[in-house]
């Protein structure tokens, strides 16, 4: 059966071009964020908490914000009040960008996918900081943990990439409780790359010699890694004492999308959840590097199946859009 959400606004929201309507819902949310009654009203969908310690926080609920959704963090008051357990925002790149012409987000209901090739729109990392100082200044920070995931400006060339996420890290680290290192987005040409041995060696000691305060620094990877890509990329982590891999981000793969609808892009959601899954067992089956676990989230089955896989913690993006805000309790019952 159709939750309130599926039956009455995702008909509206789908009725509009779908950048369009992600920019309606980041201002609602982003005006409820400042109000204490609209703030209120959203907690009817929190789940009942279910609290978890891992990287040295505490997690009121295991289910987080996929980096994505509030890219600026313009809302992290709202994502708290609707239950999230954490929020991940970004990912911010050193240099504010617009990102790719749209259109740049595509729905495929009949999949209960997205693609996006949105290519890191952002404020930037001294916009976002600046936002971030602001709500603290104000009394407003939530009480869940919030990750900031960070990338590459588009216009700073792959040899830089290093300088450029330092720069983001330096700014940003004060305001989060875990940085995530995004290396797997597929829409900056050549970030992916970043998951190769040497490059990933490189930022990766470059971030843990600047990180003074041992702040929980997590890799976020991608699904369409080889087996031995994967191995390399976790004997990078262990090497480096990352806290965490995010598992995964938007594939290539784009079999489960007729031809004729084909985007290039991303691909999220519903096609992404074994894929996502076979990754997450297979890092657990090689290490002890917690995993967040990411891709296909729609339900308590397909939750459960993460949290089987040895996912520690969850997040959710495409599922959220297709669900709604009752998701998360309707997977804390599952998986509680
Ligand atoms: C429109 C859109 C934008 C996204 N932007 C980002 C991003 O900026 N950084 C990032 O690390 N992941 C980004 N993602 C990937 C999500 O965080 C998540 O890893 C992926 O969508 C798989 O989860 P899902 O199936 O629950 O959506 C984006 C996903 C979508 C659909």
């Amino acid at each position: 059966m159709k939750n309130g959400y599926e039956r009455f606004v995702r008909p509206l929201l789908f009725s509009l071009d779908a950048e369009t309507a992600h920019r309606l819902t980041i201002t609602f949310l982003r005006a409820a964020s400042k109000v204490d009654i609209a703030l209120r009203a959203l907690t009817v969908f929190q789940p009942p908490p279910k609290p978890k310690t891992i990287f040295g926080l505490n997690f009121p609920n295991p289910i987080g914000l996929a980096a994505g959704l509030d890219k600026n963090g313009v809302a992290l008051p709202a994502w708290a009040a609707l239950g999230f357990g954490f929020v991940e925002i970004g990912t911010v790149t050193a240099k504010q960008q617009s990102g790719n012409p749209r259109p740049r987000i595509f729905r495929f209901p009949e999949r209960q996918a997205l693609i996006n090739r949105l290519g890191f729109n952002n404020d930037g990392a001294d916009g976002v900081a600046e936002r971030l100082g602001k709500l603290r200044q104000r009394g407003r920070w939530p009480a869940v943990p919030i990750g900031i995931n960070i990338g590459k400006s588009q216009v700073t060339p792959l040899e830089d990439a290093t300088t450029d996420y330092l720069y983001s890290f330096r700014l940003l680290r004060d305001f989060a409780d875990y940085i995530a290192l995004n290396v797997s987005s597929p829409n900056t040409p050549g970030l992916r790359e970043l998951q190769q041995p040497a490059a990933l060696g490189n930022l990766l000691r470059a971030i843990r010699d600047e990180n003074r305060e041992q702040k929980p620094v997590l890799v976020k990877i991608a699904p369409d890694l080889s087996s031995n890509e994967l191995d390399a990329v976790i004997a990078a982590c262990e090497h480096n004492e990352v806290a965490g891999i995010i598992a995964t981000n938007t594939t290539l793969d784009h079999s489960a999308i007729p031809l004729s609808h084909d985007q290039p892009g991303g691909l999220s959601g519903a096609p992404l959840r074994e894929k996502s899954t076979t990754l997450i067992r297979d890092i657990v089956r090689r290490s002890r590097i917690p995993v967040i676990g990411v891709g296909g989230v729609f339900d308590g089955e397909s939750a459960l199946e993460k949290i089987e896989a040895g996912a520690q913690l969850l997040q959710i993006y495409t599922g959220y859009i297709y669900r709604g805000p009752q998701l998360l309790a309707e997977i804390m019952e599952t998986v509680s």
